[in-house]
């Protein structure tokens, strides 16, 4: 049988990430749009994993293929693991990131430097053809800073400081990035559950 992969995301960033690394599986990988699959999912989990399984879930219903989906955000230690699940909605979908970083590190204003603990999440699920599913979740650990700085990246980046580069994740390339990230992680691991179905 063709294998196909379909990734349950509209955002362009992602899928350029996702194709570099699931690259050398050499299966077609196709976003949402791609594979004309029109559909609203609520979030509506506590954990990043229940999210990644609810998503990915949906939309298999729709399709043959395998599907991934992933889900991802920021803890924070010291504000009892907030943003975490709600890290797109924290103050707002709409709210700008540097409006969103600032009132971080203000509430963070009295908090010790090694007690401003935080980590990138990122949970993915496959769900494949036989009805399978797998989940997995990687990490990326560091700090909040005391001030953003970095203009690569997007969201928390500018803030979230890497102890391994000394400096924020704003401030990595986006190869440095991809090698030590959450999201990078993650999709290694899943590539190799998908591996063992193909
Ligand atoms: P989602 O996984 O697309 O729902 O994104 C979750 C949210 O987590 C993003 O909108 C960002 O706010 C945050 N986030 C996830 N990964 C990163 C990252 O690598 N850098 C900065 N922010 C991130």
């Amino acid at each position: 049988m063709e294998h196909k992969i379909i990734f349950a995301t509209g955002n362009e960033g992602k899928m350029k990430e996702i194709r570099e690394i699931l690259g050398d599986l050499k299966v077609p990988v196709e976003s949402m749009k791609e594979a004309n699959i029109d559909i609203d999912i609520e979030e509506n989990g506590t954990t990043f994993e229940e999210n990644s399984l609810i998503k990915a879930t949906e939309v298999a219903k729709h399709t043959e293929a395998i599907v991934l989906a992933d889900d991802s955000g920021l803890e924070i230690d010291a504000l009892d693991k907030e943003p975490g699940v709600h890290s797109a909605r924290y103050l707002g979908e709409d709210t700008p990131y540097d409006i969103k970083n600032k009132e971080i590190l203000i509430r963070m204003d009295d908090v010790s430097w090694t007690k401003r603990t935080a980590r990138f999440v990122c949970a993915i699920t496959a769900v494949f053809p036989d009805g399978l599913h797998k989940t997995v979740r990687a990490t990326m650990e560091g700090l909040i800073g005391y001030e953003a700085a970095g203009e690569n990246g997007f969201g928390y980046d500018p803030i979230f400081y890497v102890p391994e580069f000394d400096c924020t994740s704003a401030q990595l390339t986006m190869e440095q990035k991809n090698k030590i990230s959450h999201r990078g992680k993650a999709l290694e691991m899943i590539k190799e559950e998908i591996k063992k179905h193909l």
